[in-house]
């Protein structure tokens, strides 16, 4: 199988945000419950992203701030109790999927992004309790090569990929990268704990799609 994720050194040109959780705790309600989902929902709002197919999409926590704002599709190997209703959901994991869309059985044009936030991958961490983070069918790398192979198959104009580093996705270019600073209730971390929110855009004839909002 041909190696897709590589790492990538981040462009200098490529806006890099750095958030804290805790900043965001502090607005309270639903920014202290699901603060990823501020920092996901701040990047689609940006990009003018709505229309989304989430290939791991757990409880969906992500669109919390921002759900009546997307249309979302839903694929994940579990179907848990949802934080957030997709608009549809696919019980299948990326594997499966990618022969659905090949196959053409399960068919996206119109999606602007496709979110990809597989589990497992956080080296330093000690997992209890979450089986949401804990549930892995494959490798993170993996899972992020074959969302950008339905990416490719259906010409997604963006990718959004939730994962510890910049990774070299054909096709696609990193756009903006948001460094997120996460405390978790569910692990237990020696160290300094970060992760990266990367939106990728399609490349098109040598043509990058763009900041549209
Ligand atoms: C970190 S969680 C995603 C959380 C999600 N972003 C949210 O907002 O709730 C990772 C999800 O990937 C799913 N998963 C594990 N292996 C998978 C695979 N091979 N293909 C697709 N999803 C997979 C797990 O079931 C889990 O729900």
């Amino acid at each position: 199988m041909e190696c897709l994720a590589v790492k990538h050194e981040v462009n200098k040109l490529i806006p890099v945000e750095r958030v804290d959780q805790r900043d965001i705790q502090k607005r309270g309600g639903d920014y202290a419950k699901y603060p990823s989902s501020y920092v996901v929902c701040s990047l689609l709002k940006k990009y003018n992203i709505t229309r989304i197919l989430d290939v791991t999409y757990g409880e969906g926590r992500f669109y919390k701030l921002c759900r009546s704002d997307l249309r979302i599709t839903g694929s994940d190997p579990v179907r848990r109790d949802w934080v957030v209703k997709p608009d549809s959901f696919i019980q299948a994991d990326i594997f499966h999927l990618y022969r659905l869309a090949s196959a053409e059985q399960f068919t996206a044009t119109d999606l602007d992004a496709i979110v990809v936030d597989p589990p497992k991958w956080t080296r330093n961490a000690r997992y209890k309790v979450h089986d949401m983070l804990n549930y892995i069918i494959g490798t993170p790398e993996l899972i992020i090569e074959y969302a950008l192979k339905i990416a490719q198959l259906i010409h997604a104009p963006y990718m959004l990929v939730h994962y510890k580093r910049v990774l070299q996705l054909n096709g696609y270019k990193p756009v903006h990268v948001v460094e997120y600073r996460w405390y978790h209730r569910y692990l237990r971390v020696s160290d300094n704990n970060h992760s990266l929110f990367v939106l990728y855009s399609i490349r098109q004839r040598g043509i990058v799609y763009g900041y549209r909002g």
